[in-house]
């Protein structure tokens, strides 16, 4: 967040909460209860169940504007991967912003809200044949091509010049964690810059008339704090503009830097500066651009991840509290890893806050999924009202990114509801999985 932008979207938040982590309409009620978008969470959760994504639309508009403000004449690209359904693509449309898809499904729910066709980018290492055929269907203003066969088929595909990007991989280590870390060779996405294959891949574009090439991108990696990494690669992607250019007279107009600003899940996480970020990478286009001799390309950026994140907390009901003498307190929920993956699957640390009246003694525990396997954990060593019982209320801030969009149905789960609040008003946008939905795929009786 840019420092204004953050201070305004934060300074609503009353003390008690760490400001931020929580949506920016979060208030601590003076009976420990938490309200959401003016609405206390307790409500919301016996009007509409347990477990329950709630999602603050005042949070999501805020963070829209501040990149808007932040980065002025920068194209922001909300990346749909994070958290995407009908509403949220809506609010996106009407903030202005862009839509980065990664298949016909993402572009399908963009394509029903009318999301304006020239804003959508679609990305994939692998697109398939419906993917390409569903975003030239569509007209998406860009695709970024991820391979060589993808020339080919896309080219063969298109039915107008169908502008596109080349992903290139800059050879960066921004130290992100191994299943997000994307800048490096030795990763599944892009073109090699290093190796040549990015300059070979423009090469290849410019031989299919079918095709207009209209910039590059790259993606580095995900929840990353430190602009340096961003420097070098933009650095770098500049450097093959002037190539391009010496080698075949053209000036790209587009450099695309990706997604990858990180957000604090606990407190003491380091921040990201969206107004450091967007400070140093206008110095290094400029020094770069005029150290080339290149015109100032249109810049676009890709967060998810700092769009969504902070807006949406989950709410589970306790269903069990098993003290393990000398060894931990298991606090389980009536959620877990079908609602919320990433601590299995990248160590992911929550916080984890029960609604209880403040005073409390406190008590470090393990709050666990229902799901039938050990590792299906939320959060080690929080800190609980030593009185947490079965019935109570837990609930967990920072949820809105790659939770919804990667939940699965394990054990037959069905996935909870997602709710916006706005004005002490609550929508219901997605509805909670029935028994009846998970077996309405289930035709081979
Ligand atoms: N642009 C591209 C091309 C991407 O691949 C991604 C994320 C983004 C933008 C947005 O990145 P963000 O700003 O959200 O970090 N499931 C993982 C994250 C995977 C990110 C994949 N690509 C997680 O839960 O941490």
């Amino acid at each position: 967040m840019g420092e204004s932008a953050t201070t305004a979207a934060n300074s609503v938040c009353l003390t008690g909460l760490t400001a931020h982590v929580w949506p920016c309409t979060a208030r601590l009620e003076a009976d420990g209860d938490i309200s959401v978008g003016g609405l206390r969470l307790s409500a919301l959760a016996a009007r509409y169940g347990t477990p329950a994504y709630i999602l603050d639309e005042a949070d999501i508009r805020a963070r829209c504007r501040a990149y808007a403000d932040a980065l002025p004449g920068t194209e922001i690209a909300y990346a749909a991967k994070a958290f995407l359904c009908r509403a949220m693509a809506g609010w996106i449309a009407e903030e202005g912003l862009s839509l980065d898809v990664c298949s016909a499904g993402e572009l399908a729910v963009a394509r029903s809200v009318g999301f304006p066709a020239d804003r959508i980018l679609l990305h994939g290492n692998a697109k398939t044949p419906d993917d390409l055929q569903a975003a030239i269907d569509y007209g998406v203003g860009r695709v970024v091509i991820d391979s060589a066969p993808e020339i080919i088929r896309l080219a063969a595909l298109s039915r107008r010049r169908q502008r596109v990007l080349i992903r290139v991989t800059p050879g960066i280590d921004a130290q992100a964690h191994p299943a997000v870390a994307t800048g490096m060779e030795d990763q599944k996405f892009g073109f090699s810059l290093a190796s040549g294959d990015a300059a070979g891949a423009v090469g290849n574009v410019l031989a299919h008339p079918e095709l207009e090439l209209a910039g590059l991108h790259c993606h580095i990696g995900s929840q990353l704090t430190r602009p340096q990494a961003f420097e070098l690669a933009t650095a770098r992607l500049v450097r093959l503009m002037a190539a391009v250019r010496d080698r075949y007279g053209m000036t790209l107009p587009e450099l695309n830097l990706g997604g990858g600003h990180a957000v604090p899940y606990v407190a003491g996480d380091e921040p990201f500066s969206l107004a450091g970020f967007a400070d140093r990478i206008s110095r290094v286009v400029k020094a770069e651009c005029a150290a080339h001799r290149l015109p100032l390309p249109r810049l676009t950026v890709e967060p998810g991840r700092a769009i969504v994140s902070r807006a949406m907390v989950t709410l589970y009901r306790v269903l069990a509290v098993k003290h393990v003498p000398g060894v931990r307190t298991f606090v389980a929920v009536d959620g877990g890893m079908s609602d919320n993956p990433r601590p299995a699957l990248y160590g992911a640390r929550y916080t984890v806050r029960a609604l209880h009246p403040p005073g409390a003694a406190l008590e470090r525990v393990t709050v666990a999924g229902r799901h039938c396997e050990a590792g299906d954990v939320l959060a080690v060593d929080v800190p609980l009202p030593a009185a947490t019982r079965p019935g109570d209320l837990l609930v967990v801030p920072g949820t809105g990114a790659y939770n919804h969009s990667m939940a699965s149905n394990y054990n037959m789960v069905g996935r909870p509801p997602v709710i916006a609040v706005r004005h002490r008003a609550a929508r219901l946008l997605v509805r909670r999985e029935t028994d009846e939905d998970l077996l309405l795929r289930d035709v081979g009786v």
